[in-house]
């Protein structure tokens, strides 16, 4: 008999300091039955609780290695997505609120992709022998599994290099979603020539594109974006090079061409996080990612007096991600401590079959 679970109504309006108490004693009784899975974006008063922090990459290789029975994921959909692909079939993934998407991830869905394919076979013949399709993990199960069933791959902010050279070693053209910046950066990184990349606009036919630009293109970016990465601009950068000369700026790859070019570094959250942790005592850092993020990072390198701001001068979160607070962080785990499972993630077999051929060729190249 199913077991009626506790509704979210007595939660929500605990004060937070409730909620944490609440937090720590249903994961005393759980103890290692369940595993936290916290993405670098979370805000601090849910990271706090995480037994595993991580990029996008990082918690995929997590997931796939945790033994608890419940993994619980305070970050994003599609991030929980990949810890049920990638876990054992007795585990359960949990996503403590269900409205914690990805903004960019929903730019592009598995009809636009699969109208967009078959308008390239109009224009190129097969798409199978001519394009590598590549989706950047920020995507739904199903586009992973479009990636799978055509000889693609996934990949994230750490590996897109690496897989890029695997997409242009099986065929000639890469089709690479939901994220253009990534996937422009990536491509100009690896010295494609900027008009051999070309912006596919899903809402248009054809992409908006003609026969011709569409023959001619190496790479086709899809029109998607992170709607926190497009607020960093390479005017912010260069004010304040103006009055920090010696500072150096680190960008994450889902940020514009101009800002990826304009900074010293570029790289996933993990990287960003471990080569300001890596630098030298006393240095000045300007950092184009998300604000949980850059907040956590500047008090934790004060001591060595390392300053550290963030590249843009209004807020900007991942709205999305915040949305998991510790208020639904308790209701999930005394859920669970009750035998009860909420907001639990299943990718359906079908799709999760062919999105593991996509994710594991990523894992096995990079
Ligand atoms: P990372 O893989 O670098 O953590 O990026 C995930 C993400 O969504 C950044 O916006
Ligand atoms: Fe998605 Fe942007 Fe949030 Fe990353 S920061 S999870 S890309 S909306």
């Amino acid at each position: 008999m199913q077991v009626a679970t506790m509704g979210f109504d007595r939660f929500n309006v605990l004060s937070d300091d409730d909620a944490q108490a609440r937090i720590r004693a249903a994961r005393a009784k759980l103890g290692s039955r369940a595993v936290l899975l916290c993405h670098h974006y979370q805000r601090a008063d849910v990271y706090q609780h995480a037994d595993l922090t991580g990029d996008s990459l990082k918690l995929a290789r997590l997931a796939s290695q945790a033994e608890a029975e419940y993994i619980v994921f305070c970050g994003v959909h599609f991030m929980a997505e990949v810890a049920d692909m990638m876990s054992q079939p007795h585990q359960i993934a949990i996503l403590p609120d269900l409205a914690a998407g990805c903004s960019m991830a929903d730019m592009a869905n598995l009809a636009k992709v699969s109208r967009c394919w078959r308008e390239l076979t109009e224009v190129l013949g097969n798409p199978d022998d001519l394009i590598t399709p590549v989706t950047y993990i920020n995507s739904a199960a199903d586009l992973k599994a479009f990636c799978g069933e055509h000889g693609g791959i996934v990949c994230t902010s750490t590996n897109a290099p690496t897989i890029m050279d695997w997409a242009f070693a099986q065929r000639d053209k890469v089709l690479f979603f939901p994220d253009q910046h990534l996937g422009r950066w990536t491509g100009f990184k690896q010295g494609i020539p900027l008009e051999q990349m070309v912006v596919w606009d899903p809402d248009q036919e054809y992409g908006g594109l003609t026969a011709e630009q569409i023959r001619n293109a190496r790479v086709l970016l899809w029109k998607g974006h992170c709607s926190v990465h497009q607020m960093f601009q390479e005017s912010h950068i260069r004010r304040w090079r103006m009055q920090h000369p010696d500072g150096l700026v680190i960008s994450h790859p889902e940020s514009n061409l101009d800002v990826c070019r304009n900074s010293d570094y570029v790289g996933s959250t993990e990287y960003i996080i471990n080569t300001i942790k890596a630098g030298a005592p006393g240095t000045h850092w300007l950092v184009g990612t998300e604000l949980n993020l850059v907040n956590r990072l500047a008090e934790e390198v004060k001591p060595e007096g390392k300053v550290v701001q963030f590249m843009a001068p209004n807020v900007c979160m991942c709205s999305t991600m915040q949305r998991i607070d510790p208020q639904h962080l308790a209701w999930t785990l005394e859920n669970l401590v009750e035998g009860k499972v909420v907001n639990r993630i299943t990718v359906p077999e079908h799709e999760a079959r062919l999105a593991r051929v996509a994710l594991e060729r990523m894992l096995a190249v990079s």
